[in-house]
């Protein structure tokens, strides 16, 4: 049985009066069964990871070396230490942002691992890749690329976030998000094995709103999603959590 996760991703918003958000949302979702995540920007980490319970609070990148000469980069363990137990790996905003490869990412989800952090690792395609008809050749070497042999249903989430979908406003259908869904967890099973593969939760991320939530819930092999605008207040959040919470 996979645990349902409601995972938010602040990107580089929030500042310390928006720590207010995890009181409000702790006290809206203290009985709900689902596993609930906020990666917030770095300098609030320690703060937010200080003042949740039932909330788990994680890193948005992590460095491959465990220390070093890496000016303005954060170890796995660093996170760790501030009180993160999930990173996000491999954002498309890193892809882009700073040139991470395929490579870069699988280094660091590896780095995630051997400190104790669950990794999230984010795949997705852009819409010219969509145009193509090359979504799912994309995905497939994302996940090859991207994901250590070291991955389990434990230490790994895998994220699907189309490119064109973040921000936007613009949703896949559901039979799309189904299609690449289905796709991973076939991809997982053949190579983890199908206990492997069957036990790591696949998230859903790319416009998830309050209005679209259950829609996307009822996918197979949704297991739940990453939010970003959505994540940054209770009013907006609280509709998903408790929309995946009822699926
Ligand atoms: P939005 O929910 O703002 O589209 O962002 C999705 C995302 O990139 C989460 O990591």
């Amino acid at each position: 049985m996979r645990r349902k996760l409601a995972a938010g991703n602040w990107k580089m918003n929030g500042l310390a009066a928006d720590l207010d958000q995890i009181d409000a949302l702790e006290a809206a979702h203290s009985a709900v069964d689902i596993d609930i995540l906020i990666c917030p920007p770095a300098p609030l980490l320690e703060r937010m990871a200080a003042r949740a319970s039932k909330i788990a609070v994680g890193g948005q990148d992590c460095h491959a070396s465990v220390s070093g000469a890496h000016t303005g980069d954060t170890a796995a363990a660093m996170l760790v230490d501030a009180g993160a137990s999930h990173v996000i790996l491999g954002h498309s905003e890193r892809r882009t942002d700073h040139k991470e490869t395929n490579d870069d990412v699988r280094a660091k989800a590896r780095a995630a691992f051997d400190a104790g952090l669950i990794a999230i690792i984010c795949v997705g395609e852009t819409l010219a890749e969509r145009e193509a008809a090359n979504t799912l050749d994309i995905i497939s070497g994302q996940l090859a690329g991207s994901i250590p042999d070291a991955a389990n249903g434990t230490n790994l989430v895998v994220a699907y976030e189309p490119v064109w979908a973040i921000g936007t406003g613009l949703v896949p259908s559901t039979d799309q998000i189904g299609e690449v869904h289905d796709y991973i967890r076939a991809k997982l099973e053949a190579r983890f094995g199908e206990g492997v593969g069957r036990s790591v939760r696949l998230l859903y991320g790319g416009s998830v709103k309050g209005s679209n939530a259950a829609d996307i819930f009822a996918v197979s092999n949704v297991d739940g999603a990453l939010v970003g605008g959505a994540s940054l207040t209770t009013d907006a959040f609280s509709p998903i959590i408790t929309a995946l919470a009822a699926s």
